[in-house]
């Protein structure tokens, strides 16, 4: 590689900085909090908005130590003529004013289609490591001291053999640090849902062999009736890595995948067939369960594959088509 090559990069990279300091934001604009985790305003300075941005880079890079240091914003693009090009669009359209509640700043997040059918949508790295960390430590400080209570509540579900994992649930009153408040407002900047209609976090975990056969979020109208409201997407957020098995399943994914109800024994334990996605820390992986028009997408049928090695952490978020927490927007 030349040297005038480097040179433009490193230059570039500076240009970047300024302009993703001055439009791009880390989502959401919240205020700071005492842990330190990186959060800024509408109204931020232009510095602390640049730090929105280079912060969890150089959060993740000291806490593992071993990676070399990588200049802000560089895994982004995969080309300079990429970076060049996104500098310039910036330029030439900075955000817009705002409506009264919108924001002054831009957001950003890779997002990537995994299918129509249903829509799942993955946003990979939407949570730090540090992030992921914290909400664990929290979820695990719940589960043992209520590892009894939580029995009582799971005893049915856990004769049964359908779901067999532990899990709690947490709101944002549960975290003083702000970290579950911080999620929940950039998956609703995100998705453009409210985080009122969002329900509290089911927080689970995943020891060896456990697992969630494969089951519908919302209340299927066919066997429960009408709903006077209906968990219309699901948000798995992904707080840890697991080291084999896991996976979460789609079995009935793809335009003719309920094809595969018809015949004999469909089998809701299986981890064959379908969409499989590997649990990776910090990714969150949105689905519908209802289609445009408000009906159920049969597509939605997903489960947890059993744990083979190690230990998985996920958060659930479940969205109504109604105000579920008050306030309501
Ligand atoms: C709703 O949308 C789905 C998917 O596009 C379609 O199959 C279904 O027929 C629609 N139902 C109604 C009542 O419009």
């Amino acid at each position: 590689m030349s040297r005038g090559y480097t040179t433009s990069t490193l230059l570039c990279f500076c240009a970047l900085s300024f302009i993703f300091g001055r439009f791009v934001q880390e989502i959401p604009g919240l205020p700071q909090t005492k842990s330190g985790f990186t959060q800024s305003g509408g109204a931020a300075s232009k510095t602390s908005r640049r730090q929105a941005i280079e912060k969890p880079v150089q959060q993740a890079q000291s806490h593992h130590q071993s990676g070399k240091p990588q200049a802000p914003g560089k895994k982004l693009f995969t080309s300079f003529e990429e970076a060049v090009a996104a500098t310039e669009a910036l330029l030439r359209a900075p955000p817009v004013k705002p409506a009264h509640t919108g924001n002054e700043f831009y957001s950003s997040q890779p997002l990537q289609i995994i299918s129509w059918y249903p829509r799942i949508i993955l946003f990979p790295g939407f949570i730090d490591e540090q992030r992921c960390a914290h909400f664990v430590k929290l979820a695990k400080a719940r589960l043992a001291p209520s590892a009894l209570a939580m029995r009582k509540t799971e005893e049915d579900q856990e004769t049964e053999d359908v779901r067999t994992s532990q899990g709690t649930f947490m709101s944002r009153h549960d975290d003083l640090e702000g970290v579950i408040s911080w999620i929940e407002e950039k998956a609703a900047q995100l998705t453009g849902l409210p985080v009122s209609h969002g329900e509290p976090f089911n927080v689970l975990r995943y020891q060896l062999g456990q697992h969630y056969d494969s089951h519908y979020d919302i209340f299927e109208p066919e066997s429960y009736g009408p709903q006077s409201s209906q968990r219309m997407a699901t948000i798995l957020f992904y707080l840890s890595d697991v080291e084999e098995g896991g996976d979460t399943i789609f079995p009935l994914e793809g335009r003719y995948g309920q094809e595969r109800l018809k015949g004999t024994g469909f089998n809701y334990k299986s981890c064959e067939g379908g969409y499989r996605y590997k649990p990776r820390r910090g990714d969150a992986l949105m689905f519908y369960s209802m289609h445009p028009n408000g009906t159920f997408d049969k597509h939605a049928l997903h489960g947890g594959c059993p744990v083979i090695k190690g230990e998985k952490w996920v958060a659930t978020k479940w969205i109504r088509d109604k105000c579920f927490s008050p306030p309501c927007m």
